[in-house]
């Protein structure tokens, strides 16, 4: 089954938006094998966005996902890498639409409140840079065979 890393970035859990989001991904019928709040060091920030390096964002991203605990969290589902994407909404603030989480709670492009792996290397690159494999746990759900 095909395995996301999302994390509420330091604004979601400040905000005290963390239920809501987890709560978004529950009700989808996602399933949630792994979750942890993480005080973020620079290094591990540094890996984590690695593909943004020299960036004009870089290092005021990196200051910010650094500031304050995040909620770092392993969900499992069908699709789940683009399904969490798309529940997530666009990046550009402007552009997230209602009914996706950053169109529902976020203003700036900046402070989005959670982050979403876009593709299958990156979901394993992240999960690794956050969990331990023992940590993501393998159980079953009796409700996943009705969605
Ligand atoms: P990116 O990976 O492009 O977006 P996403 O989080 O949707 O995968 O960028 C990582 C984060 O960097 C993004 O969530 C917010 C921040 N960012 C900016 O502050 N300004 C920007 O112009 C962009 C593209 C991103
Ligand atoms: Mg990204």
């Amino acid at each position: 089954m095909e395995k996301t890393f999302l994390m509420v970035k330091p604004d979601g859990v400040q905000r005290g938006l963390i239920g809501e989001i987890v709560g978004r991904f529950e009700q989808k019928g996602l399933q949630l094998v792994a979750a942890k709040l993480v005080q973020v060091s620079r290094e591990q920030a540094e890996r984590h966005y690695a593909e943004h390096v020299g960036k004009p964002f870089f290092d005021n991203l990196i200051k910010f996902i650094t500031s304050g605990p995040v909620f770092a969290m392993v969900w499992q589902g069908d699709q789940v890498i683009t399904l969490s994407r798309t529940m997530i909404g666009k990046t550009n603030s402007l552009e997230a639409l209602p009914g996706t989480i950053r169109g529902d709670y976020a203003v700036h492009t900046n402070l989005n409140l959670i982050h979403g792996s876009d593709s299958l290397e990156s979901a394993e690159r992240e999960i690794a840079n956050f969990f331990r494999p023992e940590e993501v746990l393998d159980y079953s759900k009796a409700i996943q065979t009705w969605i």
